[in-house]
């Protein structure tokens, strides 16, 4: 098979890379892809909201199967566009991947559902969400309703710190149009997890538990990035939570998005809190979590592209993958000043001097003659594998210490609070 991989970064590379070892799959290419895309698959300069060049593209080269990885191009459609020219693809339609794409929409049908989640009200008029917010306690969490590169999310410990926060969102329109509709959300506390699917929109299949570290700093202080680091398994979902959470979650989202007339085929990523009240939804995601897919895909032993294909055929009740028992850490290593204003073009040394067992995945990094140098904010992110956590974060930082560039940065305490769960095998 010939399989376009649509994104560049290390999402991108971990399905590529993936997908390289199934004997099914004879060529991959990557739109954009990046330098360490281009290693290892041949790089189009196609960007992923240019559904004409990569319908053209893939018409060309005869391509049997398109996977998507970022959320923009599910939410602008591509799957629709592809389909209506007979082009098989990976992901959820339009009209499924708004579940991503407006919070209001994913806060009104986890309501309708009855699926637990935050307590919700959503407003278009920025006076009217400060009349709201002054009855309500702090703290409390602003939503801008649509896309905004995981910085629409504002925790707020006061009302000042609200008041500011709407008029970033729906005045100064700090995220475009994404403004024009806020949620304003109750506060939850507990632990973080993320719960990967991959649905025909009937049944589903469901991927090792994750947990993602969204802050810069370590202890999970500082700003929210893309995400810092992912360990899987997720060790605070135990078997009967997951059932918990397939029950009163999972399930009923599938079956809601066939009620709504939206069935839902591809990754359903749920972002989860685990309150003492049991688990409550964060957030839905239509695609495969970054980093969290740099830790799931190494510890998947079945071929990806059977899953995949499952999903677009509907017949995912048919495959049971195998997953290796042990656990994967990966860890980040970002531009200094990431979330913020950073600096590009760093020469990364040291990618020749890691252990062969260590799996390095490229984000921000482009090709430059014999070098590899810095071109986005997260720039590598690494993952080893252990038969514990601990033998896992070892083997990583061991590894990443190694790689350099001017700048870099990475928090050094990615699965800290797995290793406070004492649980020594993974
Ligand atoms: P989201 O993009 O909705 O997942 O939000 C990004 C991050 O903000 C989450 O991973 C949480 O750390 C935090 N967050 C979002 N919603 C809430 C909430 N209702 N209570 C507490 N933290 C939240
Ligand atoms: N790591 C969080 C996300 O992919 O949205």
């Amino acid at each position: 098979m010939k399989v376009l991989v649509v994104g560049s970064g290390g999402r991108e590379h971990a399905l590529t890379w993936k997908l390289l070892q199934s004997p099914k799959v004879e060529r991959i290419y990557c739109a954009p892809g990046n330098g360490g895309i281009g290693k290892i698959a041949e790089c189009i300069p196609i960007d992923v909201t240019d559904f004409k060049g990569l319908i053209h593209f893939a018409q060309k080269k005869k391509i049997d199967l398109t996977v998507v990885g970022p959320e923009l191009p599910l939410t602008e459609g591509i799957v629709d566009r592809f389909q209506e020219k007979g082009l098989k693809i990976f992901g959820p339609n339009q009209k499924a991947a708004e579940i991503e794409g407006s919070k209001v929409f994913a806060k009104d049908f986890m309501a309708k559902y009855r699926i637990p989640t935050a307590q919700y009200r959503s407003f278009t008029d920025p006076e009217k969400t400060v009349q709201y917010i002054n009855q309500q306690s702090t703290p409390l969490v602003l939503k801008a309703d649509g896309l905004a590169a995981g910085k629409g999310v504002l925790v707020c410990h006061s009302r000042a710190e609200a008041y500011e926060g709407i008029d970033r969102i729906m005045r100064e329109r700090d995220f475009g149009n994404a403004g024009s509709r806020l949620v304003v959300e109750e506060f939850l506390t507990g632990e973080e997890a993320s719960i990967l699917t991959v649905t025909d929109g009937e049944d589903m299949v469901l991927l090792p538990a994750a947990q993602d570290h969204k802050a810069i700093f370590e202890g999970d202080k500082g700003p929210n990035t893309g995400g810092m680091g992912a360990y899987a398994p997720a060790t605070v979902i135990d078997q009967k939570l997951l059932e918990i959470i397939k029950q009163k979650i999972l399930l009923p989202t599938i079956q809601g998005m066939k009620e709504e007339g939206r069935p839902y085929k591809g990754v359903l990523y749920v972002g989860l809190m685990i309150t003492k009240a049991g688990p409550k939804v964060l957030e839905y995601n239509c695609r495969f979590g970054d980093p969290e897919i740099q830790a799931i895909l190494p510890l998947l032993r079945s071929d990806l592209i059977d899953l995949l294909l499952a999903s677009v055929e509907g017949n995912i009740s048919k495959v049971a993958p195998k997953i290796k028992h042990e656990s994967a850490v990966c860890v980040v290593m970002a531009s200094g000043g990431y979330p913020g204003a950073y600096e590009k073009d760093k020469v990364i040394k040291g990618l020749g001097q890691i252990d062969k067992s260590i799996i390095v995945f490229h984000a921000g990094t482009k090709i430059k003659g014999d070098n590899i140098m810095t071109s986005g904010g997260r720039v590598i992110g690494v993952t080893a594998l252990g038969q514990t956590i601990r033998a896992a974060i070892d083997r990583v930082y061991k590894n990443v210490g190694k790689i350099t560039f001017d700048g870099a940065y990475y928090r050094k305490d990615i699965g800290y609070r797995a290793l406070s769960r004492q649980i020594t095998k993974y």
